[in-house]
């Protein structure tokens, strides 16, 4: 029997025989004293094997190679002082085998080391290809270990402080919209039938709070046919809950101890409540998107008015045909950003190009304020326009100022892209802030281009702004957003509780009375028997640790991810089918 996890031998052990079972993470080899890292999900432990002292155990260390699997028996020893290790929590002790009882050996080439101390890079689809040996590397196995205490933080809170149940929800459903594709599963029983796995839990968590559940909570399992980015999977894990009869208020703030517990919990950080909120309309306005990054300034300056009759048409016509002109001023922009990054070709150019700007527009401002530009700007501005720009923008000298001008969204989203990739460049983002924020008051509906329609932009089963009910077209939602150094990791809403709100929603998406009663019929049918006002939210579960986790992507956080074409890399998944089973569900693929 196991006495103790390698990792977790300490001074006071000295002296106890240990059983320990681990991998042998590096074997050395000093003028006859074999030295064994062994390995185990809680660390390494040096085991030692001396043809003097425990000439019992030699021949077989001699034999062992990294990641052989062994048992071990010996006494915990004191490390002489020459060999103490401080950076490994047990480098205070070494364990003398007496016995070493070979497992399981390593027959083929390791396709990588798995032992930290080689600090080998290995590239992402070997690692995904042989995850099994990935998961043993330090990296991962903390990554993992990790994501298990913010979900056991999260149940201890949600159950033991605030009377949350968790209720598991059907994996084989109906389409949940949640504006993604699907992902279709064939019925045998029902021929030409198809199930939907659910991109999140919503519909069936509304149900329960017509049920009576009141407080429902689920670490659920979400599937979506999207794009794929280094923090989207097509499944991922959301932590979802559902109240009844709370405010948004009171909603966010439950939300709001939550996340201070999970902070105090895993990191022992303590975060100032209440977070800081920021309306769309505010975050628009101010950073041009609605997750802003807000652990450094570079706040954007909209400029419309005092360029909207200038000479320069570039300007003056964006505003004149219903756009808008802002600017992203940089303290010191002028002696880090050249021209030619900002010009046709330019790595800043291409950034603004990529969210559909045409180009940028610039300043530089020098000393005794006087303006430095190229091209037309100069020479079309008056020079009370001048001094009213630099006035607004805050302008001093060395500053740079980037233009946006053109159809609001495109500037917002070019001049919100040159922000982080300036903020990260001038060393503006301080690592080590937690900054979270709510987002509050989306719009209810968006408009679709490609589909020429009005589309929910959080889902259709948010409630309107009681304020805003004679317009539900243009109204404010009463959904929020958590956002977290810039990436969104929670949104959710109050929920439209009454038929006719709802069907006024759905013909406003697009949907016809038949297509609604044919989607949804049954949750039209159910606010018709006592629904409670209710409202919740999600979390990205995977996006939360994998910022808790300080890793740039999800994959990171994820014990079997996908890679960006959705496949596994281990598994060979997706594949191919026998043709039997595609003619027990009557399914024909048109795929040449
Ligand atoms: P939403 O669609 O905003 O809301 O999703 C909630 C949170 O889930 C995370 N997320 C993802 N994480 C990884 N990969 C993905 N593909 C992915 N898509 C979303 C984000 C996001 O904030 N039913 C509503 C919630 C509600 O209204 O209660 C919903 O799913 O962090």
């Amino acid at each position: 029997m196991r006495t103790d996890y390698c990792g977790k031998v300490r001074g006071s052990n000295i002296g106890e025989i240990v059983t320990l079972y681990g991998w042998v993470d590096r074997r050395r080899d000093h003028g006859g004293v074999i030295f064994i890292d062994l390995r185990d999900r809680t660390g390494i432990i040096q085991v030692v094997s001396d043809p003097q002292r425990t000439p019992e155990s030699y021949e077989e260390a001699e034999s062992l190679r990294n990641e052989y699997v062994v048992q071990i028996i010996g006494r915990v020893s004191e490390r002489p002082p020459e060999s103490l290790n401080s950076k490994l929590p047990t480098g205070e002790v070494e364990v003398y085998a007496d016995q070493i009882i070979l497992l399981n050996s390593v027959r083929k080439q390791l396709p990588f080391q798995v032992s930290t101390a080689e600090m080998e890079a290995v590239r992402e689809d070997l690692r995904l290809k042989y995850r099994y040996l990935d998961l043993r590397r330090d990296r991962m196995m903390c990554n993992l270990q990790l994501r298990h205490q913010v979900v056991k933080a999260i149940r201890r809170f949600l159950e033991d402080e605030e009377n949350f149940i968790e209720v598991e929800t059907p994996i084989l459903t109906r389409s949940t919209p949640e504006g993604a594709r699907d992902y279709l599963v064939p019925s045998r029983v029902n021929p030409g039938e198809w199930y939907a796995l659910p991109q999140s839990p919503q519909l069936f968590k509304q149900l329960l709070m017509v049920s009576g559940f009141d407080r429902y909570y689920q670490i659920a399992r979400c599937f979506r046919d999207e794009d794929l980015r280094s923090d989207r999977q097509p499944e991922f894990t959301q932590l979802d809950m559902e109240m009844s009869f709370l405010t948004q208020d009171e909603i966010l703030a439950l939300n709001e101890a939550l996340v201070c517990h999970i902070f105090q919990t895993i990191k022992n950080i303590e975060l100032p409540r209440p977070f800081p909120r920021l309306t769309y309309a505010e975050s628009m306005d101010i950073y041009g998107t609605d997750r802003p990054d807000t652990r450094f300034g570079l706040e954007l300056v909209d400029v419309s008015e005092i360029v909207k009759d200038s000479g320069f048409k570039v300007f003056s016509g964006a505003v004149n045909s219903g756009g808008i002109v802002k600017v992203l001023p940089i303290p010191g922009g002028n002696d880090t950003i050249s021209n030619v990054r900002i010009k046709p070709g330019g790595d800043l150019f291409t950034e603004a190009c990529l969210a559909g700007a045409k180009g940028i527009a610039y300043i530089r401002v020098r000393e005794g304020l006087e303006i430095d530009t190229i091209g037309a700007i100069k020479d079309n501005l008056s020079e009370v326009q001048k001094q009213e720009l630099l006035r607004k923008t805050g302008a001093e000298p060395g500053h740079l100022l980037l233009f946006g001008a053109g159809e609001r969204n495109i500037v917002n989203k070019s001049l919100d892209r040159l922000r982080l990739v300036v903020g990260e460049e001038l060393g503006l983002i301080d690592k080590e802030k937690v900054n979270l924020l709510w987002v509050t008051d989306f719009p209810m509906f968006e408009w679709n281009e490609d589909e020429k329609r009005l589309e929910a932009l959080h889902h259709p089963f948010t409630a309107p702004h009681p304020d805003d009910l004679n317009d539900l077209k243009t109204a404010r939602a009463q959904a929020y957003d958590l956002v977290y150094n810039g990436v969104e990791i929670g949104g959710g809403s109050l929920r439209i509780y009454q038929r006719e709100i709802q069907e006024k929603v759905f013909s406003y998406i697009g949907l016809s009375m038949e297509e609604a009663y044919n989607k949804f019929g049954f949750l039209l049918e159910a606010f018709e028997y006592g629904t409670p006002p209710h409202g919740g939210i999600a979390y990205g579960l995977d996006r939360l640790v994998m910022l808790l986790a300080r890793e740039e992507s999800i994959r990171d956080v994820i014990a079997f991810p996908k890679t960006q074409q959705a496949s596994c890399l281990l598994t060979d998944a997706p594949a191919q089918v026998e043709e039997k089973q595609l003619k027990e569900l009557q399914v024909k693929s048109t795929y040449k």
